[in-house]
């Protein structure tokens, strides 16, 4: 009895056991396919909101094809035009830049050309020569650029007290389609203003250092009696009456120098860049101390010096690394200064309180580089009737009610 009540038991027992495993299974495959089913009828539910008019139903799933997946395909596709564009304007830049150093380095002897258009008499005007001689890389295309600087701050004649004399530095336009009319242009204007010399090479980036060159030794060819140069590109906004003063201080018959000195450039290798210069041109791996582009001023006795050293020294491409190998040869140190801004100024990082164009701002600045025609005149017209302006406001203030409360203020102001 006793055997058989406890063998009753567990087989109850194992009955249970096997009745909840049974039921849990099938518990666990009921939610299981309840979860299934009520994802489906969330889709079927949508479906059947679309059933209702088979036209849009047939737009729906006309959508789905040409909306969603070509939209994909679309977009791939403007990726490849996108970079089938980038890929078609990229190389004209590389190709224009693909800068034929060997052709270079092979006509690199070829460094005497003609001076189509002169002015003798350029510095002959007083009997001791000017005080500056202004030297301006212009292209024949831009006129507009000469003319704004030659009623601006590239007047000729007495200022401060000092003779100054206008140059531009042309050479034969590359795209004459561009111009049809450069040549009577150009005669046109040395006629009318004697202040254009015209090379007979052509006018391109690598073909500056042919213009400095020939400068130098048209300079002192034509105009070993000037004291002091100031040689520079038509982009930019020069204080001429700040570099009379500092010069006064100076002597002509000395070395002098002075720019926007860049020391410890290295030669870009990228074959891309502007500036590529391969290894097979300039070996070293840095470049002698030069002066940026924006201007740099020079000394008589300077220039004749480096008129000499330059006609020996071999043509590289990059007109102002050029003159700094020349400055080399000479074992002449340039000299940098503050008041040469070779690359214009921004307003935040120079004076982010200030207005870019306050003239009290530039008062005190040689060379302003990468001006536009309009910058120019502005800047040179304020400076010049807002001398004025710079002390009024300060007398404005003075003739305030609160005397030392102002004074403070413009003594603040000041330093
Ligand atoms: C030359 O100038 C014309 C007129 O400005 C321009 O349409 C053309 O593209 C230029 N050609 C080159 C090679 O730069
Ligand atoms: C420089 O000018 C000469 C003479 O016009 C020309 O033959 C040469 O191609 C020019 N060089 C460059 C690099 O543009």
């Amino acid at each position: 009895m006793r055997v058989q009540l406890k063998g009753d038991a567990i087989c109850t027992l194992c009955l249970v056991v096997a009745l909840f495993t049974i039921l849990y299974s099938q518990l666990s495959h009921l939610s299981l396919r309840e979860e299934q089913r009520k994802g489906k009828k969330t889709t079927l539910g949508a479906m059947h909101k679309g059933l209702r008019h088979p036209a849009v139903l047939q737009r729906q799933a006309e959508g789905r094809e040409t909306g969603t997946v070509p939209r994909i395909i679309s977009a791939v596709k403007h990726n490849q035009e996108a970079n089938d564009k980038d890929s078609v304007t990229t190389p004209p830049p590389l190709t224009v830049s693909a800068f034929d150093f060997r052709n270079y380095l092979r006509n690199k002897d070829n460094r005497k050309f003609d001076l189509l258009i002169n002015q003798p008499k350029k510095c002959t005007r007083t009997p001791e020569g000017p005080f500056l001689l202004i030297a301006i890389k212009s292209l024949v295309e831009d006129f507009d650029r000469r003319e704004i600087v030659r009623k601006t701050w590239g007047r000729e004649g007495l200022i401060n007290g000092a003779q100054v004399q206008r140059l531009f530095l042309l050479a034969i336009p590359k795209n004459k389609t561009a111009l049809p009319t450069w040549e009577s242009l150009v005669r046109q204007e040395s006629l009318m203003y004697r202040d254009i010399l015209l090379w007979d090479f052509l006018d391109t980036f690598f073909n500056l250092t042919l213009k400095e060159i020939h400068f130098l030794r048209w300079a002192d060819e034509f105009c070993s009696n000037t004291k002091f140069i100031f040689k520079g590109d038509a982009d930019v906004f020069v204080n001429v009456e700040n570099i009379i003063s500092f010069l006064d201080s100076h002597d002509a018959s000395e070395d002098l120098f002075v720019g926007d000195i860049i020391y410890n450039a290295h030669p870009i290798r990228t074959r891309k860049s502007k500036y590529y210069i391969p290894e097979t041109m300039y070996g070293l791996g840095m470049y002698p101390a030069y002066a940026g582009g924006g201007g740099f001023i020079l000394s008589s006795s300077t220039m004749k010096k480096l008129s000499q050293a330059c006609g020996q020294v071999e043509l590289f491409p990059i007109d102002d690394v050029f003159l700094g190998m020349c400055l080399q040869r000479i074992n002449l140190r340039p000299v940098s200064h503050e008041g040469f801004k070779t690359f214009g100024i921004t307003k935040p990082s120079a004076a982010p309180n200030l207005q870019t164009f306050d003239p009290c701002f530039y008062k005190d600045l040689m060379v302003v580089h990468s001006l536009k025609v309009a910058e120019i005149w502005l800047m040179w017209n304020l400076l010049h009737n807002a001398r004025l302006s710079c002390t009024q406001k300060k007398q404005v203030k003075k003739a305030f009610r609160w005397k030392i409360k102002t004074k403070e203020i413009t003594n603040d102001y000041g330093t």
